[in-house]
């Protein structure tokens, strides 16, 4: 068992791209939205160790743009989760102090989702320990276009100069606007890739990849993607020499 006793240099914005739900429900011969609700735990076990050792972000790849291409039953039982999980997890938000916040095409995701959202946002919102952002209806070549044609927009009404488009300018457009970008990306299951989460955000960012399909991953897991994170050297760009005498 790892400790988090001497923990120190916590990365302030963890990702996390939480995949093999369904690998892990039909190793077992089960359906695959069955790996979904049992996804549902190790989410209350990240969110509760992520405020224990008071990260400030954690942003959690919900629901892809994607994922509108699965088969309808599996969509509309991912849709019946998140409603019935931002529902019963209330308290639990509440009671580690926890604000919901959530990116993507809010607008296109069914009408039930969106007020228990709106809800579970509203009352948290006064909550000041961590931050936990749902990616819903999300994928960054979206957020990137919608960015995009906002800009134009605005320079076509004379709002903003080409001159003035620069990285803080576009951050700004972005749904992640006031988040700062994710120090770590974890991903689960063994993939190794990015799968159009957060590309912009994500230039700097470490990457941790582990085994664990998201239903097993625990705050054991969590805890090693983090010791993981504070090995690493994080030059952005500079070389040894500049970051050690900085
Ligand atoms: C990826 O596994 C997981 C998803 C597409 C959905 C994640 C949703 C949850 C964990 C439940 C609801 C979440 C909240 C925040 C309440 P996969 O289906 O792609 O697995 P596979 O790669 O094994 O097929």
């Amino acid at each position: 068992m790892s400790s988090n006793k001497e923990i120190s240099n916590i990365p302030k914005h963890v990702a996390i791209i939480m995949d093999g739900n369904g690998r892990w429900a039909q190793k077992q011969g089960n359906e695959r939205v069955f790996g979904h609700k049992h996804g549902v735990k190790s989410v209350k076990n990240i969110v509760e160790k992520a405020s224990e050792l008071k990260i400030e972000y954690l942003t959690l790849y919900a629901f892809s743009t994607e994922n509108w291409n699965r088969p309808k039953y599996e969509v509309d039982a991912l849709m019946a989760l998140l409603v019935s999980s931002i529902n019963s997890e209330l308290d639990l938000l509440n009671d580690n102090n926890v604000s919901l916040q959530a990116i993507g095409d809010i607008q296109s995701l069914p009408k039930d989702v969106i007020d228990e959202l709106n809800s579970a946002i509203k009352i948290t919102s006064k909550n000041t320990g961590l931050k936990l952002i749902l990616a819903l209806s999300y994928s960054a070549r979206w957020e990137i276009l919608e960015a995009v044609k906002n800009i134009a927009l605005n320079v076509k009404n004379s709002e903003i100069n080409i001159d003035d488009i620069d990285e803080e300018l576009f951050s700004s457009y972005l749904t992640t606007k006031q988040i700062p970008d994710p120090d770590l990306v974890i991903r689960t299951s063994g993939e190794q890739r990015i799968s159009n989460f957060l590309l912009w955000q994500i230039s700097y960012s470490e990457l941790y990849f582990t085994e664990k399909l998201w239903p097993d991953f625990g705050k054991d897991d969590f805890l090693n993607a983090i010791f993981a994170f504070q090995k690493r050297k994080r030059r952005f760009g500079k070389t040894n020499d500049q970051i050690e005498n900085k």
